[in-house]
């Protein structure tokens, strides 16, 4: 009897030991899209209400079951008791019951009121202004023109921000509703098809932080995704200068023939390789490659170009670069380059990776890789 008691105390402790190791593995403050390690003012001011919220909660949680487990034990029913003693509507109990709650209630609708306030409003509506427009499944990034206040500069896949200043987000989408959301950065807000929803982000220290679409959109909901560089304002500067030159064109053979084979094969129908563009020009329906090859992530984060150093890798490139061209529907299933693009379909409309030839293939990644 004893020793099947001990054996149920040493199981208990033993579930109890793993299941608090696995919350604490769970809340890693260092994995990349986890919310408890917030590196700018929008998610701390989230992160403080999410503890405030979580800690009145606790309150609840501790005073009903308290309460409850005190009752049943102190009034359990014992050996020849006999009805208990019948009332009917106690005034106190019921005045402190509904106050009680009422006063948590105003403590925590008061600070979620004020961060849903502070986290709508941009405290600096001059700064920065990027547009984010989603698309299934990857993320424009629009930034302006440096000199041109008419024309602005289209990126895909990575956001680059500055540091310590407050940017700007509105967000679009193309197509079906996406979410955007940089976990560590900010809460996600929505991007609703011809709704101008906007939101503001901070980032407090240079890095790559990982962002992801948050609302479900399809079958490749999961691999829309992003990163976000965030560098000092003069890398900042630096990097959108060089984003509004056009790629340095390559004197290689096979470069030149990509670059043929890039028009006659259908590819620049969808995919633009002019980064600067006049404001508010719909963009074409693939991601916009002029300087692709200098990116971290390829088809919405399905591919990373970074090695170990951070930096993004030339031989990684080429690699995720043929994987991609040769069968995309094969890496990212139902996505518009495999069900539409020209050198994907055969006559009767059905996909097909026999189109392009090894040659070709050969040509076409020594050209995009060559888009820096
Ligand atoms: Cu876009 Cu989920």
């Amino acid at each position: 009897m004893f020793k099947v008691i001990r054996r149920g105390t040493q199981l208990l402790g033993l579930a109890t030991v793993i299941a608090l190791l696995t919350l604490a593995f769970g809340c890693y403050p260092n994995d990349p899209q986890s919310t408890f390690e917030a590196l700018g003012p929008v998610a701390e001011s989230q992160l403080i209400l999410f503890w405030v919220i979580l800690g009145a909660g606790a309150i609840v949680f501790v005073a009903v079951e308290g309460a409850i487990i005190y009752t049943i034990i102190k009034y359990r029913r014992r050996r020849g008791d006999g009805i208990p003693h019948q009332t009917e509507g106690n005034h106190t109990l019921e005045f402190a019951w509904t106050v009680g709650p009422t006063i948590l209630l105003v403590a925590v609708a008061v600070p979620t009121v004020i961060t849903i306030f502070d986290n709508q409003v941009t405290p600096d509506p001059d700064a920065l202004t990027v547009e984010v427009i989603g698309h299934q499944w990857w993320f424009e990034f629009r930034y302006p023109h440096p000199d041109d206040p008419e024309k602005e500069i289209i990126f895909a896949n990575d956001l680059h921000i500055p540091i310590n200043e407050v940017v700007n987000v509105n967000l679009d989408s193309v197509d079906v509703i996406h979410s955007f959301w940089i976990p560590k950065i900010a809460g996600k807000v929505d991007m609703v098809p011809g709704n101008d929803n906007t939101m503001w982000i901070q980032a407090d220290r240079t890095g790559l932080y990982y962002g992801q679409c948050a609302e479900f959109c399809g079958v490749q909901h999961a691999k829309m995704r992003f990163k976000v560089i965030a560098q000092t304002r003069p890398e900042f500067d630096a990097w959108l200068r060089a984003q509004a030159e056009p790629a340095i064109e390559s004197q290689d053979p096979l470069v030149a023939e990509g670059r043929k084979l890039f028009s006659s094969a259908g590819c620049s129908g969808c995919h633009a390789t002019d980064a600067v563009t006049t404001k508010g020009t719909p963009g074409r329906e693939g991601p916009n490659l002029t300087h692709v090859a200098s990116r971290t992530n390829l088809a919405g984060g399905v591919f990373d170009n970074l090695d170990e150093n951070g930096t993004v890798n030339d031989s990684y490139l080429q690699r995720n670069l043929r994987n991609w061209i040769e069968d995309p529907e094969g890496w990212k299933t139902g996505n518009l380059m495999a069900t539409r693009g020209q050198p994907y379909n055969d006559d009767d409309g059905n996909y097909t990776t026999d189109i392009l030839s090894e040659a070709d293939l050969s040509a076409l990644v020594a050209y995009v890789s060559s888009l820096k």
